[in-house]
C-alpha cells in the first residue's frame, strides 16, 4: 500500500515543476467521481450522469488543486508572501496553504456577498485579511497593481501554476472512465478552472490546444493516448453572466457569491477552448441554482455549493432539451461544499424542524406521521 500524499507527487512527471521543489501538499485530488442514480431516471436520461465532488478537497474546494502547486512554485521561487481576491474559496485555500508552507497570505474580499465558512477558514489559518469596499473584480484588479510593485506572489488563476494543478481533475476523470466524457459541464466564474481541464483533457488525448502556451499537448504524458476530448459546457450566474453579454458586466449579482464575477481573468482562454472544443455557454437564474442545489442534496445525498450547483442546473436543461443528446456520458465538477454555506439553505429558517416533547408516546407519533 502507498499512501497518496497529494496530486504533485501523484502527477508530478506532467507538472512543470523542479525536480527538487518541496511539495506543499494538503492530500488534495483523489475526489470521487459519484454515479448520479436518481436523478437520471426522474428526468428520463439514459446516458450516465456524474458529479465529480471537489469540495471533498482538503479545504472544500477544487482551489486546491491550483494551491498547492502555485504555493509549491512560489515557494521554491523564493517567495515569502502570497496574495489573492478571492470570493472566498481562492482564499481560503491560499490561507491554508500558506500556513503548510510557513509564508504569510494576503487576501483581498469583497464586503460582504462572502459565505461566513470561507471568511472563518481565512481567520482560521491566520491570513491577513483585507476586506476593500467593492467586488471582486476591484481586488482582482488591485492585487493586479500591487504584485508589479510588491515582493509577493499572486495566487489567482492568472498564475499558469493554477491552472496546471487544477488540470489534474480532468486526468482523474479519464482514468476513472477510462475515456474522456462526452459533456463536461463547469460553474464559471474567471474561467480559470474550465480553461485547466481542457489542458488536461488535452493532455490525456495527446492534442495540441491553442491555449499550450500552458502546455495541454500530451509532452508530458508516456501512456497510452485517448486521441478524444469533450465538449466543455460553462454556466454562469445569470446576473453576473459576461460571457453571455459578450463584455464585462458592471455590477453582478447572484447569491451564487463565488462566482459573482463581471470582468474573468480567462476570457481569452475561455474563448478558444468553447470554439476548439465544439462548447457553449449559458447562464442560469438564481433561483434555478438554489433549486437545483436543493434537488442535488434531497435526492442524491450530495451537498455542493450554489455556484457548483450550476453546471448541474444546465446540464440537466440542456439534456431535457436535447442539447446534450440521450446515451451521453457526462460529467459535472460540483467545485465547492456546500458546508462554506449553510445560510444559504437556511434561509426559510428552521423550516421542517420538529418540536417535540422528550416522550416515547410524542416521538413515535412524529414518525408515524412520516411513514
Ligand atoms: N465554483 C466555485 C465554488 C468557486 O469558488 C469558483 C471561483 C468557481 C466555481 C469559478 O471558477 O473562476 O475558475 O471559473 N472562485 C474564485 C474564488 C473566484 O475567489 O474563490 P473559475
Amino acid at each position: 500500500v502507498t499512501r497518496y500524499t497529494g496530486l504533485i507527487e501523484h502527477y508530478r512527471n506532467r507538472l512543470p515543476l523542479a525536480a527538487d521543489a518541496r511539495a506543499i501538499s494538503l492530500g488534495e485530488g483523489r475526489t470521487p467521481l459519484i454515479k448520479l442514480e436518481n436523478l437520471p431516471r426522474q428526468v428520463g436520461f439514459e446516458g450516465e450522469l456524474y458529479v465529480k465532488f471537489e469540495g471533498l478537497n482538503p479545504t472544500g474546494s477544487f482551489k486546491d488543486r491550483g494551491m498547492t502547486v502555485a504555493v509549491t512554485q512560489a515557494v521554491h521561487e523564493g517567495a515569502k508572501a502570497i496574495i489573492c481576491a478571492s470570493t472566498g474559496n481562492t482564499s481560503a485555500a491560499a490561507a491554508a496553504y500558506a500556513v503548510r508552507a510557513g509564508v504569510t497570505a494576503f487576501v483581498l474580499i469583497p464586503d460582504g456577498k462572502i459565505a461566513l465558512g470561507k471568511l472563518a477558514q481565512a481567520v482560521v489559518h491566520g491570513a491577513v485579511v483585507l476586506q476593500i469596499q467593492g467586488n471582486f473584480d476591484d481586488g482582482m484588479r488591485l492585487v493586479k497593481e500591487i504584485g508589479e510593485t510588491t515582493p509577493v506572489a499572486i495566487v489567482n488563476s492568472i498564475n499558469p501554476y493554477r491552472l496546471q494543478g487544477q488540470k489534474t481533475a480532468s486526468f482523474e476523470i479519464v482514468e476513472a472512465l477510462g475515456r474522456a466524457p462526452d459533456f463536461h459541464c463547469l460553474p464559471v466564474g474567471n474561467a480559470g478552472n474550465i480553461s485547466a481541464h481542457w489542458i488536461g483533457y488535452s493532455e490525456m488525448a495527446g492534442i495540441a490546444t491553442s491555449i499550450s502556451a500552458y502546455h495541454g499537448d500530451g509532452r508530458f504524458l508516456d501512456q497510452p493516448l485517448t486521441g478524444k476530448r469533450p465538449r466543455m459546457v460553462g454556466y454562469q450566474a445569470a446576473g453576473s453572466a459576461p460571457f453571455m453579454r459578450g463584455g464585462p458586466v458592471r455590477n453582478p449579482e447572484t447569491v451564487a457569491t463565488a462566482i459573482r464575477i463581471g470582468d474573468p481573468q480567462s476570457w481569452q482562454l475561455a474563448w478558444a477552448l468553447q470554439k476548439e472544443s465544439d462548447g457553449w455557454f449559458d447562464e442560469c437564474t438564481d433561483d434555478e441554482i438554489l433549486a437545483t442545489q436543493k434537488l442535488l442534496a434531497g435526492s442524491e445525498g450530495v451537498f455542493c455549493e450554489p455556484a457548483s450547483a450550476a453546471s448541474l442546473c444546465g446540464a440537466l436543461r440542456d439534456i431535457k432539451s436535447g442539447k446534450i443528446a440521450q446515451g451521453s456520458t457526462v460529467v459535472c465538477t460540483l467545485t465547492g461544499n456546500g458546508l462554506k454555506d449553510p445560510d444559504i439553505v437556511m434561509r426559510d429558517g428552521l423550516k421542517g424542524l420538529i418540536q417535540v416533547p422528550a416522550e416515547r408516546a410524542a416521538v413515535e407519533k412524529a414518525l408515524l406521521a412520516h411513514l
